[in-house]
């Protein structure tokens, strides 16, 4: 693996040399690019009303049960449980499965990074997925481990391939479900079928980020899937239908073998109160969860019949999100929108520079990316 040099080799004579130290990968690493923010695009372009549409957040927020919790909360001058207890009890009874086999992270993206620290290095691999989710490669590199990147089957995993680049020196598999730029899932047989072949020293992570939009009656079943296998690990998130993105919270499910020894490497209060107290009242809070499901249905509904209508390819998808062919260069697209004072997100960094992906909204602001999108498609 090459290393790109550092820009700087000193400071006012002074030798960067330790640049020269860091561990191998970490400069090939393209820093992730978190969605344009309302205030960014509200000092550039000096807009008025902007909508944000760029990183599958639940526009209907939290739920007002979950507000009325953080509103109460009271405990900020103690640290943290660190074991969570009281979140993990509620998530066992939820997932029908034993507290011991769970882990909290600071968003689900922590138990991803605690599973790279424990596996990874520059002599082993990683696969995923061409147009996965950005951080398995990031996770990947910053470790120095080799990884390849399966090209996709009608834009979604193509298990078969990924068996073919096992060998000794795996150790782990992701494979986001749904997968997010596009939206594509693997099916609970295709999973199955998948993890009969892999063999035993390979862990298998399955990402559910997006775990409770899915509407397919063929969808994984992951508790049954980790009572079978001990090499997955399921991870979920607290940022997606419960609208808690910013309280950074998700967590993952494994062996109690495999959770002991995250449990060993992570931060000991790694996921604030507020987060858990927040997080241990929205998973339980059915109505929130089924309106917000409603919601990105009929969302979805409209996306698709209103871009149909435009003559606009898009990926179907089983996320909150949409992944749509501009069949033009999609970052003049998303450019464009900008400046109509919708933010979605541009698609160059996950290979896919003719498309754009847009996060189901409100009706209203669905209404209005496609008003905007009408607009910027028949310019450009
Ligand atoms: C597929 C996937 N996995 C994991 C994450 C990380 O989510 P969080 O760390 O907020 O739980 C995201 C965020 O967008 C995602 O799209």
């Amino acid at each position: 693996m090459t290393l790109k040099r550092p820009l700087r080799k000193e400071i006012k004579g002074n030798k960067l040399d330790f640049l020269d130290k860091i561990n191998p990968g970490i400069h090939l690493i393209h820093p992730y690019e978190p969605g344009k923010s309302v205030s960014d695009v509200v000092k550039k372009y000096q807009l008025e009303k902007i909508i944000k549409l760029s990183s599958n957040e639940n526009t209907r927020g939290p739920s007002s049960k979950v507000v009325r919790t953080i509103k109460n909360f009271n405990d900020w001058h103690v640290y943290p449980d660190g074991d969570g207890q009281a979140l993990k009890k509620k998530i066992a009874t939820i997932e029908n499965i034993e507290p011991d086999k769970i882990v909290l992270g600071n968003g689900s993206n922590e138990v991803l990074e605690l599973l790279g620290q424990t596996f990874l290095s520059p002599q082993v691999e990683t696969i995923f997925s061409a147009h996965a989710f950005a951080v398995y490669k990031l996770i990947s590199q910053a470790r120095g481990s080799f990884y390849h990147e399966i090209p996709t089957l009608n834009w979604g995993h193509d298990l078969e391939s990924f068996l073919k680049k096992i060998n000794d020196k795996t150790r782990l598999i992701f494979i986001a479900n749904p997968n997010n730029p596009t939206g594509t899932y693997s099916s609970h047989d295709e999973i199955i079928k998948f993890l009969r072949k892999v063999p035993a020293h390979v862990m298998v992570v399955i990402d559910l980020a997006y775990y409770e939009y899915v509407t397919v009656k063929d969808y994984i079943r992951p508790i049954e899937i980790i009572k079978n296998f001990p090499n997955v690990v399921i991870t979920k998130s607290f940022s997606k239908i419960y609208g808690l993105s910013n309280l950074r919270i998700g967590y993952g499910l494994g062996t109690k073998e495999l959770i002991e020894i995250l449990n060993r490497i992570r931060q000991p209060f790694n996921v604030n109160g507020l987060a858990q107290a927040a997080a241990a009242t929205a998973i339980t809070d059915r109505s929130h969860i089924e309106e917000s499901i409603k919601n990105n249905i009929e969302g979805r509904n409209y996306l698709y019949q209103a871009l149909t209508d435009l003559n606009i390819e898009f990926i179907p998808s089983q996320g909150n999100f949409v992944c749509i062919e501009t069949k033009t260069n999609g970052s003049n697209v998303f450019n464009a929108l900008l400046k109509e004072g919708v933010i979605v997100r541009s698609l160059d960094l996950y290979s896919m520079p003719k498309h754009i992906r847009v996060s189901i909204g409100s009706g209203y602001e669905n209404r209005f990316f496609i008003n905007k999108l009408r607009k910027v498609i028949s310019t450009n």
